[in-house]
Parts: C-alpha cells; sequence; structure tokens
C-alpha cells in the first residue's frame, strides 16, 4: 500500500502543533521531527529526487537538455520545478506531486523573479542608484506578492555580486561596484522577497546569488575564470553574500565560474567552511544551471558522475538542471564515494525549508486563481513601479539648466527607444509583458493632452544596424524644435546573462545621429536607456544634459517624463563607475594607491600615455535640478579608542530655487596598515530632502568595526593608527579629516 505523505502530515503536524501548544518552543526543533519523520519513509530515489530541481518547457534559460519532468514528479524523482509559473500549471504539477507521487511530497516552484514578476521595476542595477533601501525592499515585496500570486515559492534572487566589469552583461542584475552599499541592498531585497516569516501568502524564498564572485570574470566575459586573493574575496566579494544570509535567505546559489581553481560548484571551503561554519548558513545550497557537468569542462572533474560526487562532497544540496544526481548518486553512494548521510543532511535542509514554507499542510498554500488576478499588475503596483524609476534615474549632466523642460517649448522626440515598449522592462523580466509597459511616446502623449503641447517623434536609427535613413525625418523636426530629446540606448538583450560585450559605447547609428542632432546648435538632451554604464565621451562632452534611466521597467516612460518636466527631481546617484574607454576596465572607486600615483608632473607614475586615469562620472555621482552647498565637515575630535564611535558632521544647504534630494555620502581610509588599503571606502550616507534654502545636519556615527579589514594574518579587526574620514556628494568631491584609533 502507497503511503502518502500529505493527508499524513496533515495529523502530524496537528500533533506537533499540540505538543508545542504544551511549551515546545523553538522552531529548529519542530522542524527537526517532521522532517525526520518524512525522511524515514523516503527510498534513496525519492532522496536524490528531492535534490533534483528541474526547469519546465514553458521556457528556457539555460540550455534544455532533458525532458520528461513530469514522469520525474510523478515518480517522486523531482522535488522542485523552475520557469513554471501561474496558477493554472503550478496548480497542475502540483497536483501530480501530491496525489500521484509515491509519498506526496509537494514541489517547490522556483523562478528568476530578478526585478519584477509582472510588474516590472527598474532594472536591479539602475535600482541600487536610489540608494533608496525602502524602495528597494519595496519592489522586492511587491515582486513576491506578485509572484506568490501565481503560484511560485521560491525566486533566485537577489544577485548580490560586485562587479568592477561593466563589459560583463550582468552587472544589471546586482548592486553595483561597492560592498557596503551591495551589503545593505542585499539585506533589503532579501528581506522584501521573505519578510519575517512564510505564515502568509505573499512572501517567497530568496535565493542569494551567485556564490561566489561570479562578478569578476576575466575579460568581463561571462562565465569566465575568477581569481582573486582570499582577501579581495572577503574584503570586496563576500560582503553582499553574508548580508544576505544574515538577512535569513534560505537558499543560496553556486556560481558557474572557477575561483582560485576550484569551481564553486564543487568548492568544499566555500560550502562547508565559509557558508556554514563560518556563517551558520542553515538553508540549501542549489547549483546554478548544470554547473555540476560544466565541471568537467572545467577540467576539475573526469565525468558527469565523478562531478556529481564533488558537487554533493562539497556540500551542494539540489542539482539545478543537470540531472547528474539523479543519474549518479545511487552509483556513487553503492561504491561509497558519497555517504548517505550527506544525502540525508542535504534532503534534511531541502524538506526543512518546504516545511517552513507550510507546503505539508497546503501545498496549493500560494496557488489561488482570484488572488492572482486581484494581485499582479496591482494599480498599487504600478505605482510603486513609477516611483521607484523616478527614484533610479541619474542626472550626469545639465548645461544651462536645459532641464526640466521648460513651458511652452517646442519639442522634438527622436531615437530608438521614444516609442519602444519591450526594451523598457530589460532582461531578466520573468513573466513580464513588453507590450503593455508605457513608453516614453506613451508619456509624452498623455501630457501633451493634458497640457496642450504638441511635440513631434521620429526613430532616426535603429538601436543596433548601420542604416541611416531615418536621420532625414529626425533632423528636420529637430530644426524646428527648442529642444531635442533623444533616447538612446542598448537592446533589451543586451546585458543580462551571456550577455557580454567588449565595446561599451552605443551601439549602431547613435552616437552619428546624436552627433546631427547637435550640429544642428539646438539644445540636445541624450536620455539613455541601458543596462550598464556605457563609454560616451563624445555625449559627455557635447550633449547638452544626458540622464541615465536604465531599463526602467513597465512604467519607465511615465518616470522618465516626470523627470524631464520636473515633476519629480532626480535624487539618484550611481553605484557604477562610467569610463571613459573600455581600456581603463576595470575601474572602481575604492582602488588602492600604487607606489607611484599619479603625478602629472612624472612620467613615470601610474598613468595612461592616452587617457585620464580618472572615470567619466565617478561611484556616487548625479546631479540634481537644484543645488547644495555643504560647510566645512567637523570632526568630535582626534582620538577614539576601539569602544568609541566617532562622528562626523556636516551642513548641508538647498541653495536653488526648488526642493530636492540629496545622498551625502561618508568615505574612510586607512592611511597605513598591515596590508595596502583602499583610497576610499564608502561607509555611511543619508539620502536628505531640502526645501529651497533649507539646511539640514547630517551626522555619521562610525565605529572601530567600520574601519576593520582582513589584516596581514586574516583576522577582521581595525587596527590602530591615523584615517581620513572623508564627506562629500559623491567619490570625487570629498572632504577629509583625519582621526586617530588608538589602543
Ligand atoms: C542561469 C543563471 O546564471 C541563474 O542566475 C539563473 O537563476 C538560472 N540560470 C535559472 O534560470
Amino acid at each position: 500500500m502507497m503511503i502518502r505523505i500529505w493527508p499524513l502530515m496533515a495529523c502530524l503536524l496537528f500533533a506537533v502543533s499540540c505538543k508545542s501548544q504544551k511549551g515546545t518552543t523553538g522552531t529548529p526543533d519542530r522542524y527537526n521531527t517532521q522532517v525526520d519523520s518524512v525522511l524515514a519513509l523516503m527510498t534513496l530515489e525519492e532522496k536524490i529526487g528531492q535534490m533534483t530541481l528541474y526547469t519546465t518547457d514553458w521556457e528556457s534559460t539555460g540550455p534544455t537538455i532533458r525532458k520528461g519532468y513530469q514522469e520525474d514528479i510523478r515518480k517522486g524523482t523531482c522535488g522542485a520545478l523552475f520557469n513554471s509559473h501561474t496558477v493554472a500549471f503550478t496548480r497542475q504539477l502540483q497536483d501530480i506531486a501530491v496525489k500521484e507521487s509515491p509519498l506526496g511530497i509537494p514541489l517547490l516552484f522556483g523562478y528568476d523573479v530578478i526585478h519584477g514578476y509582472k510588474t516590472i521595476f527598474p532594472v536591479p542595477l539602475g535600482e541600487s542608484c536610489s540608494w533608496d533601501l525602502a524602495a528597494i525592499e519595496q519592489s522586492a515585496s511587491i515582486a513576491a506578492a506578485e509572484a506568490a500570486a501565481a503560484g511560485l515559492h521560491w525566486t533566485f534572487a537577489p544577485m548580490v555580486d560586485i562587479s568592477r566589469e561593466p563589459r560583463w552583461g550582468r552587472v544589471m542584475e546586482g548592486a553595483g561596484e561597492d560592498p557596503f552599499l551591495g551589503s545593505l541592498i542585499a539585506r533589503a531585497r532579501v528581506h522584501g522577497f521573505q519578510g519575517d516569516h512564510f505564515n502568509g501568502t505573499d512572501k517567497i524564498l530568496a535565493c542569494v546569488k551567485h556564490f561566489a564572485g561570479y562578478g569578476a570574470p576575466i575579460a568581463g566575459r561571462d562565465y569566465n575564470t575568477v581569481d582573486m586573493s582570499e582577501r579581495t574575496f572577503r574584503d570586496i566579494y563576500f560582503p553582499p553574500y553574508k548580508a544576505g544570509i544574515e538577512a535569513g535567505a534560505r537558499t543560496i546559489m553556486t556560481s558557474f565560474n572557477d575561483l582560485d581553481g576550484i569551481p564553486s560548484t564543487g568548492n568544499k571551503w566555500l560550502l562547508e567552511e565559509v557558508l556554514r561554519k563560518e556563517n551558520n548558513f542553515t538553508g540549501f545550497v542549489v547549483t546554478d544551471y548544470t554547473s555540476i557537468n560544466e565541471m568537467v569542462n572545467h577540467g576539475y572533474a573526469a565525468d558527469d558522475k565523478h562531478a556529481g560526487e564533488l558537487a554533493a562532497n562539497a556540500g551542494v544540496d539540489m542539482d539545478m538542471q543537470g540531472a547528474v544526481f539523479q543519474r549518479y548518486l545511487k552509483e556513487s553512494i553503492a561504491a561509497g564515494l558519497v555517504s548517505e548521510k550527506q544525502v540525508d543532511e542535504a534532503v534534511r535542509r531541502i524538506l526543512r525549508i518546504k516545511f517552513e514554507l507550510g507546503l505539508f499542510k497546503d501545498p496549493y498554500k500560494f496557488s489561488d486563481a482570484q488572488r492572482e488576478k486581484a494581485v499582479v499588475f496591482a494599480p498599487a503596483h504600478l505605482q510603486a513601479a513609477r516611483e521607484i524609476a523616478r527614484k533610479s534615474i541619474v542626472l550626469l549632466k545639465n548645461e544651462d539648466k536645459v532641464l526640466p523642460i521648460a513651458n511652452g517649448k517646442k519639442i522634438a522626440l527622436v531615437g530608438p527607444l521614444v516609442a519602444d515598449r519591450n526594451n523598457l522592462i530589460g532582461e531578466w523580466r520573468a513573466s513580464g509583458e513588453g507590450e503593455k509597459s508605457v513608453s516614453i511616446l506613451d508619456a509624452f502623449q498623455e501630457r501633451a493632452a493634458r497640457d496642450g503641447f504638441t511635440f513631434t517623434h521620429a526613430k532616426g536609427c535603429e538601436l543596433t544596424g548601420d542604416v541611416t535613413t531615418g536621420f532625414e525625418e529626425a533632423l528636420r523636426n529637430a530644426q524646428t524644435a527648442d529642444i531635442i530629446i533623444a533616447v538612446v540606448g542598448e537592446k533589451w538583450n543586451m546585458s543580462g546573462e551571456a550577455k557580454a560585450r567588449a565595446d561599451i559605447s552605443l551601439p549602431g547609428m547613435q552616437e552619428q545621429l546624436i552627433k546631427e542632432l547637435v550640429a544642428t546648435g539646438k539644445p540636445v538632451v541624450v536620455v539613455l536607456m541601458n543596462g550598464r554604464p556605457l563609454t560616451i565621451p563624445w555625449i559627455a562632452e557635447h550633449a547638452t544634459a544626458v540622464v541615465e534611466a536604465w531599463l526602467p521597467g513597465t512604467m519607465g516612460g511615465l518616470a522618465v517624463a516626470d523627470v524631464l518636466f520636473g515633476d519629480y527631481n532626480p535624487s539618484a546617484k550611481l553605484t557604477m563607475t562610467f569610463p571613459r574607454h573600455v581600456g581603463q576596465v576595470p575601474i572602481f572607486y575604492n582602488e588602492k594607491n600604487t607606489g607611484r600615483p599619479f603625478d602629472p608632473n612624472n612620467g613615470y607614475t601610474s598613468r595612461y600615455l592616452d587617457m585620464p586615469n580618472t572615470p567619466q562620472y565617478p561611484f556616487g555621482y548625479g546631479l540634481s535640478y537644484t543645488t547644495f552647498t555643504y560647510d566645512s565637515m567637523m570632526v568630535a575630535r582626534k582620538d577614539y579608542s576601539f569602544s568609541d564611535t566617532i562622528i562626523a558632521t556636516v551642513n548641508i544647504k538647498n541653495t536653488g530655487s526648488v526642493a530636492g534630494e540629496e545622498i551625502v555620502q561618508c568615505y574612510v581610509r586607512d592611511l597605513v596598515g598591515s596590508v595596502t588599503r583602499p583610497l576610499k571606502e564608502l561607509k555611511g550616507f543619508e539620502k536628505i530632502k531640502l526645501a529651497p534654502g533649507e539646511s539640514k545636519k547630517v551626522t555619521f556615527k562610525l565605529t572601530s568595526k567600520d574601519l576593520a579589514f582582513y589584516t596581514a594574518d586574516m583576522t577582521f579587526k581595525a587596527e590602530p593608527g591615523a584615517f581620513w574620514v572623508m564627506v562629500g556628494p559623491d567619490s570625487e568631491r570629498l572632504q577629509k579629516k583625519e582621526i586617530r584609533l588608538v589602543q
């Protein structure tokens, strides 16, 4: 006779909850009992099934190497699926699992909900430029609510990979180059997805990815080798993973790359030492797509079976799409190459999370057709998407205060992205629908009808290719306009996975179009929509204004129009350095000094012959329609003990004529260390809003922990000595005060 767990579990849960009412406290114990009772019923094949994750045939986010997942669910040899969503589809699959599989263990449904499920928010790199943690958490929380309403339990997000590599297409998915800000954003996004518990039906599991170092591929090419010192790994790349784990992320994904010669998916040091022992991670580890199999290509495993053994022994719990565990793990256990204990541990972790989610109580908990209809694309979500998109737009240049567009100006909208809806929502759009987004043209038309103005629009050219036949119409429109708004950028799928570019300038004939528009002598506002920092030296010099709108999501057109017309005063600042030229890459603000720092009067210093060292736009940079002045910064005193709080203050005044927000930034530099230290490291920021003429004192409080790093003996601590505390509007325009940390 077949025992099916789901009805059985209802009784068991009742028994356990009666017990807990009698005073048994502590969640882990309760789950242990439940998990063990299920584990005891399972065959080895079923255990391995829980360690197996397959994509459905709905979508492909990698090479599809296997069909027949429904049969696997039926046999109990697949415990989790991805690329399956909507109530109708997940319910149909869950039915197979709970009604037809031998034990009826519910499936876990995952999906890449990266910046929204249906309501699409700006790409995460753009969103990070808001430096608005509450807004970022809200966008993750809305994404979770929509995804959960569509039957999902688990998102493969947030991607917390620090990157100094604009050629790498996946920078669009991250929070930029800085470990401090990246950690705060990781925490906000994990909390947004997961909340404090899974009692309701609007939170889903987060998955911190890609562990580890994936954002530093050599030459910026996706999947490429990563080689860095353990110190750089711990100081720069690890902190956001740590923050995500500390925020409670219940799953983590291994990365495709090798790190110091060991592929992450077979890296016991990463998974057992760093993750589980040092950082007390208790959730489960899933691989990236076929990354077990790929250890063969890496030259680390002889064949798939060997790769599976390396992964299982390194501490991987779930095989995404590779089918290696399913095909070989039983054999490896029989041969004594993997222990069944290791498998039991992995299955325990996975089952525990299914319990935590409440799936054993109600496998259809997330699946409710009415909720799906009400929640997905809810008006409040669209409003939030518009607000967050506005907060993500960075004003890079605004000569002659050409923006906001003054009343009565004759406007020529030009460019391949003017009328476009599809590109706006970018890569990793989950279930997003390009055609449902609001283009810039839509937004201008709405305003024109409301406010009674007219404008022209012309495409000019495509995003790529060398056709210039559209120039003529665009230039004709431009000749009769007072102001030209050129909307240019990258295609939605020029950033994202496997989308590295060696040339990160504007593709196609777009720059040529802008040159010809500028030659008309009319003011030209360039609106950029792209998923990575671009090299735009000519535009930066010659355009009248430059607005970085990123790939702004479903409500992107409205958000851009809000900024261009001054309904929203831009407040965002870059979280990734914009190089002048791709030859400067990797370029990032927290670099070290070298023994021969650049000196214009000395040729034998660190420099390029053909280019300044400095970026086009530095980390932390962004303008407003108003101006802010910073008074002299103050520190409370010079000497501090290790237990003191270091206090730095600065008065900021809005000296312009409109209200505005400023992101005030605080950096430190350790002047002498047991190992060399960066010239500056972000350690605090505050976003303040000031009315015209208003001043505000901003106070930064630092402790010795903020001055700590991995010292020469690899202990994480602050060293006594002199430091600079620096304050300013971006990573370049900084005032400083010297302080001393004394024993
Ligand atoms: C591969 C990507 O690297 C990863 O980020 C994603 O979650 C999986 N494919 C699943 O789509």
